[in-house]
């Protein structure tokens, strides 16, 4: 296994609609085991094939995540919908593709989600709360929605002068004295 490199804001691939998996290969379930790793030692708490570069309808979520492999409660799923919702919630929302930016956003705050596990099985998840809004934010990457999406232009603006401004620190040339 090896951990998968991240993805960031605001390369296009995050802004991709993914194509659904037709079957759960064993190719797939490496995806599954390579992305928990990665999420894990990020550390976040969700994350979604397209952010490791891969345009498959398939994430993994944990919202308990714990240090522990005994204390996790690991969602791997495969093309997930969203079959029923209700309710309403704020959370403010981070994500791994946009570092050192959040956004208040509005969710569901029940989900009903079909998908396929890691062996192929159909499942059913009645969620609430955090793993309600994990639900939505992941599910839409694999539409090309990210949360800064929804931040107004001037604050989208001056998050992207700052990330230039740090690339061009990172990339400036050694001073030759
Ligand atoms: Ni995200």
């Amino acid at each position: 296994m090896s951990l998968l490199p991240i993805i960031t804001y605001p390369n296009p691939v995050l802004k991709t609609v993914c194509k659904p998996v037709e079957k759960v290969t064993k190719e797939i379930q490496k995806l599954l085991e390579e992305m928990a790793e990665t999420m894990y030692a990020a550390p976040g708490i969700g994350l979604a094939a397209p952010q490791v570069n891969v345009l498959k309808r398939v994430i993994v979520i944990d919202t308990v995540w714990k240090q522990e492999e005994s204390g996790r409660q690991l969602y791997q799923l495969v093309n997930p919908v969203i079959v029923e919702r209700s309710g309403s919630i704020e959370w403010e929302e981070g994500c791994l593709s946009i570092p050192e930016f959040s956004q208040i956003m509005k969710r569901s705050q029940k989900v009903t989600v079909k998908a396929l596990d890691k062996s192929g099985k159909e499942i059913v998840i009645d969620a609430e709360e955090l793993l309600a809004v994990c639900l939505q934010h992941e599910i839409d990457h694999l539409d090309g929605k990210l949360i800064i999406d929804k931040a107004s232009r001037l604050k989208r603006k001056l998050y992207l002068d700052k990330i230039k401004k740090h690339q061009h620190m990172e990339h400036h040339p050694q001073a030759i004295l």
